[in-house]
Order: structure tokens, then sequence, then C-alpha cells
């Protein structure tokens, strides 16, 4: 175990057997939907990476990928700042079947904000997978079509998830020391 890392809360065989579940249910939705309508994925940088990139191979509809980003914390810091800063927000969404993907719900403002940029675009559907929530009043209340996991309210690195851009390559989801951060 890396040596600024606590505990596993998640290993990698967890997540494996749960990235498989998601994505047979987003593999049966997306066969639902009309055809003809495209369908984007967006990822959200950079958070999503590896998550989105176990997840898209076990959907074998045809789709097109669409990173944006959008990062609510302030360097070192391991709670949200509010308001996100946006990037790289498709301009041709109209008509279109969005799934955003993101690594984690948090305060939920990231994938409110984001939901919402999607829908003033007039999108055919906008739907939302995170791999985490944390079991705070604010995650829960967000919608969120797909969620991996939930879990307490701790502070959590790997598998793409960073604490000040670092941790992102642990294969496990992870609590930090403390005296790592
Ligand atoms: P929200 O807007 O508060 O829901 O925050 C969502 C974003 O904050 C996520 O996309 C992550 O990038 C980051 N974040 C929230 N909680 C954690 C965590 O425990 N570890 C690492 N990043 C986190
Ligand atoms: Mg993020």
């Amino acid at each position: 175990m890396h040596h600024d890392i606590e505990r596993i809360l998640i290993d990698r065989d967890r997540i494996a057997e749960r990235v498989d579940e998601l994505a047979r249910e987003i593999r049966c939705d997306l066969d639902e939907l009309d055809e003809g309508s495209e369908i984007v994925l967006v990822p959200v940088m950079t958070g999503a990476i590896i998550f989105v990139a176990d997840l898209i191979r076990r959907l074998p509809q045809k789709l097109r990928i669409h990173v944006i980003s959008a990062s609510s914390y302030l360097g070192r810091s391991t709670t949200s700042s509010g308001d996100p800063a946006m990037g790289n927000m498709p301009e041709d969404i109209e008509g279109k079947h969005v799934l955003i993907v993101d690594d984690i719900l948090d305060s939920g403002t990231t994938i409110r904000r984001i939901r919402a940029e999607f829908e003033a675009r007039n999108p055919r559907s906008v739907h939302a997978c995170v791999l985490l929530r944390k079991t705070i009043d604010s995650a829960l209340a967000t919608p969120c079509e797909y969620v991996g996991f939930d879990i307490p309210d701790e502070f959590v690195v790997g598998y793409g998830l960073d604490y000040d851009g670092y941790y992102r390559n642990l294969p496990d989801i992870s609590v930090p020391k403390e005296d790592a951060l």
C-alpha cells in the first residue's frame, strides 16, 4: 500500500464488479432509446478518466465522447469551493442523448450545474452517472440516474480521484492519511 494511504475503502475487484453491473444497466437503457438520436457520453475531467475508460468498453452502442472540465476544488483543498469553472462545453447538443459521467457526487454543485448547462441546449435526454456518492443530504438530494457506490462522508483518492492532482493512478479507492493532505 502507498505510504500516504490510511486504508482501502473499495478495492479494485469490487470496483470492477460494480462497473460491470452499472454498464449492464446503462447498456440496457441505451438499447431502449429511440434510434436515430445520437448518444454522447460526457466525462467530466479529470476525475472520471479511469471510470469512463472502464465503462465505455462495456458499452457496445454507437456513441461519441465529449470530455468537459469542471473544477470546484481550489488547489490543495478537500472541500468544494462552490460554483465550478466549466470548460469545453459542446456547441451542438440539440436532439442528442447525453450521459454525464463523473467520479463522485459530493455537494452536488458540479452535477447540478453541468446538467443545467446541457438541459438548456435542447437535448433529447440528459442522464448522469457517478461512481461514488457521499451519503450526505446535498449529494443524496441531487438527481443522478446511475450511482456505483454510496460511501461515508470521507475524503477519498484513487481510481481517478485526486488530492491536489496526486493519487489518481492508485487502483483502489482509498482514504489518505491525514498528514498526506
Ligand atoms: P461537488 O460539486 O461538491 O459534488 O464535487 C464534485 C467534485 O469534487 C468531484 O468531481 C471531484 O472532483 C471532487 N471531489 C469531491 N469529493 C471528493 C473526494 O472525496 N476526493 C476527491 N475528489 C473529490
Ligand atoms: Mg471532478
